[in-house]
């Protein structure tokens, strides 16, 4: 993916060769933003204990990776790699209402708040840290206790809960970032106490860097790229195990957030897509979008349901393929995953993932002087 151009990264940033070590990296979300945003870096670790996005990750970025509980991590390994970035996505389900919001209590944060021993022990402290969660992770005792380790270990910082669809993504994810560097490293901006719903300075928009975009006159009542340009080129065959099932299609109608290729919003992709039909992610539709209300309020109508299915079927209601999910996150064309992962995990890993365009614009900002 080729962001930095679009996004006049400055040179002197460029020419250092930093180490980045990427706690929860997962199928490497992070680590493609990072990229993106231009910066020159080297990964000395990468940590996640689910062998499955250990596999996608090592297929994508090879060996490069290990398999390990950041609960083992110590103070003396970090400061032996000259660690100068360290980028974090830990766990998000202690900050859901799924998740029962147990913050603290959740012994799923405490890797996390082992990793905020582990800075705070630390002599020679990263230069910069990056870290993405879900939003609820801002109001978070876990939060206020990354905070003070910030405060106590020289950082500036600036918090934000941002959206691919407001830089120009036909999707929704809001997601907390913050970003933080050493004192003596200035930021571009002036950072304020409260979390931003938007970029400081200009909205970086992905409509500049889109291929199908560039090729298209935009105009500006329309700032987004609409869900076509993510979609893959295949044969109608290729689509048939991404069919909903008439099953499915009786039980969930109701419920599915339908789009088809014309349109410039989906629902955010969580892990359980597929698994559960409400609130997990869009589906597509097929014909057009004067043809959808029409279609649905004669299945309304219909009472039997021989008739609904009929009418229901007119829509070729598919899921998005994994693929069509990674694109719509903006990892890069190459991302690719191993054949043997399945297509359960692969929905599943994407859920956890991040836009990766998103967090390299937070990430440029970062490294903007
Ligand atoms: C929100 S996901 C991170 C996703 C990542 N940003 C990406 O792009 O895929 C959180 C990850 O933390 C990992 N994880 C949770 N607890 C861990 C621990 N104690 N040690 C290492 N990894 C852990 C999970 O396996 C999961 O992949």
């Amino acid at each position: 993916m080729k962001l930095p151009r679009s996004l006049n990264f400055q040179d002197n940033a460029v020419l250092k060769k930093y180490h980045l070590m990427e706690l929860y990296s997962g199928i490497g979300g992070m680590r493609y933003a990072i990229e993106a945003a231009g910066i020159h870096f080297e990964v000395v670790a990468a940590f996640d204990i689910n062998p499955f996005v250990n596999k996608i990750y090592c297929h994508n970025f090879g060996f490069h990776h290990l398999s390990r509980n950041i609960l083992s991590l110590t103070a003396a390994e970090v400061e032996c790699l000259k660690v100068d970035i360290i980028t974090l996505s830990p766990p998000c389900q202690p900050f859901t209402r799924v998740g029962l919001k147990r913050d603290i209590e959740d012994e799923r944060t405490n890797s996390f708040l082992h990793v905020l021993n582990i800075i705070s022990e630390l002599q020679k402290k990263p230069l910069y840290l990056i870290l993405e969660n879900v939003q609820g992770f801002e109001s978070s005792q876990t939060r206020n206790k990354l905070i003070e380790t910030l405060e106590k270990g020289g950082y500036r910082y600036q918090e934000f809960l941002l959206s691919p669809k407001d830089f120009g993504i036909p999707n929704s994810r809001l997601r907390y970032y913050i970003i933080a560097k050493q004192q003596q490293l200035p930021f571009s901006f002036d950072c304020v106490q409260e979390v931003l719903f938007k970029m400081p300075k200009e909205t970086y928009s992905w409509t500049a860097v889109c291929e199908k975009c560039c090729h298209q006159q935009y105009s500006a009542s329309i700032p987004r790229c609409s869900v076509g340009h993510f979609l893959e080129e295949n044969p109608e065959e290729y689509f048939s195990s991404f069919l909903i099932s008439d099953d499915e299609l009786l039980k969930h109608w109701t419920v599915f957030d339908m789009v088809n290729k014309s349109g410039t919003n989906s629902c955010c992709f969580t892990k359980a897509y597929r698994h559960y039909a409400q609130g997990t992610g869009s589906v597509l539709f097929s014909v057009k979008d004067s043809e959808v209300s029409d279609i649905l309020s004669h299945v309304t109508a219909a009472n039997v349901s021989e008739n609904k299915l009929a009418l229901l079927k007119k829509l070729q209601l598919r899921y998005f393929t994994p693929k069509e999910i990674a694109n719509i996150m903006c990892f890069p064309k190459e991302f690719d995953f191993p054949e043997d992962v399945t297509i359960r995990q692969r929905y599943k890993a994407l859920g956890n993932s991040l836009n990766v365009f998103v967090a390299a614009c937070v990430i440029q900002l970062l490294f903007e002087t």
